[in-house]
């Protein structure tokens, strides 16, 4: 079988990434981590976590990455994510910027980890890492300074991760993918900050009008085909626009 560990399953990218994977594929099983269910499928399991509770998740973790004995294919996706408040530093909650590297960081962090405790050993079994980072990871913008510095951190976390995974030899492949501009309530949050929180907003409201935004869909399919032909990635940190 296929294992699909997938956080953030419940809605926007996640959800249409498992629910593709499950469609397509009699062998695909998904395991998606998020706080709320919303996918009733028999190859489906639910773990429910907020990442937003650091002493949970770690309570709580081993429950999502069991012996999965008969895996042919096992892929971690970091999929949930959070913008958290849009504004500058310096006119923030203290709290905000916990709360964003909790989510975008820290568990994604955890998750690796003990994905690679797990299955790194694995013989006869193709094994691999898909972050999904962002394009805010290697450009600034304005009002998003912890999304940002959080995505730019998982896109170490995961250049570093590979560079020990080669020097084990494990096989592992390690990605941090930025997914494009899709259709979510991520989007609504950003369309929804004012000029002064977000100077560029503008934009994204025009990208909605405009129609510019991927479907949920349409940027799963992307990241399935990095899955299934990860020699498209132009490196560890790689965008949906290349392939
Ligand atoms: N949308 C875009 O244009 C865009 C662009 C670039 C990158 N991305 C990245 O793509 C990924 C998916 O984004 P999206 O647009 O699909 O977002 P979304 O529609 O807002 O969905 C976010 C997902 O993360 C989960 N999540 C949020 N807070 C959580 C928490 N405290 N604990 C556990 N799970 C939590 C949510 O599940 P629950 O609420 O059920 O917990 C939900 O399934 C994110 O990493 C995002 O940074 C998105």
């Amino acid at each position: 079988m296929n294992h699909y560990i997938i956080t953030g399953a419940s809605r926007g990218l996640g959800k249409a990434l498992a629910e593709a994977l499950l469609e397509e594929d009699e062998q695909n099983c998904v395991i998606g981590v998020s706080r709320h269910s919303t996918i009733t499928h028999e190859r489906y399991r639910h773990q429910p976590l907020d990442f937003s509770d650091i002493a949970g998740v770690e309570h709580n973790l081993h429950k999502v990455f069991g012996p999965l004995e008969d895996a042919q294919k096992l892929v971690l996706v970091n999929n949930a994510g959070v913008m958290g408040e849009i504004g500058y530093i310096g006119n923030s909650q203290n709290e905000h910027y916990e709360y964003v590297f909790d989510v975008n960081v820290i568990v994604p962090a955890m998750f690796m980890n003990l994905f690679l405790q797990s299955y790194q050993h694995r013989q006869n079994c193709q094994k691999m890492i898909v972050n999904i980072s962002s394009g805010a990871g290697q450009k600034p913008k304005d009002g998003w300074a912890a999304y940002c510095a959080s995505k730019a951190a998982l896109d170490m976390l995961s250049q570093t991760a590979q560079l020990e995974q080669e020097k084990l030899g494990t096989g592992v492949q390690v990605f941090s993918v930025a997914p494009g501009i899709i259709d979510t309530e991520m989007q609504e949050q950003i369309r929804e900050a004012s000029v002064e929180q977000f100077s560029s907003v503008q934009q994204f409201r025009d990208y909605k009008t405009q129609g510019a935004l991927a479907s949920p869909e349409e940027a799963a399919q992307k990241i399935i085909r990095l899955m299934k032909e990860p020699q498209i990635a132009r490196g560890v940190v790689c965008s949906v626009r290349d392939f």
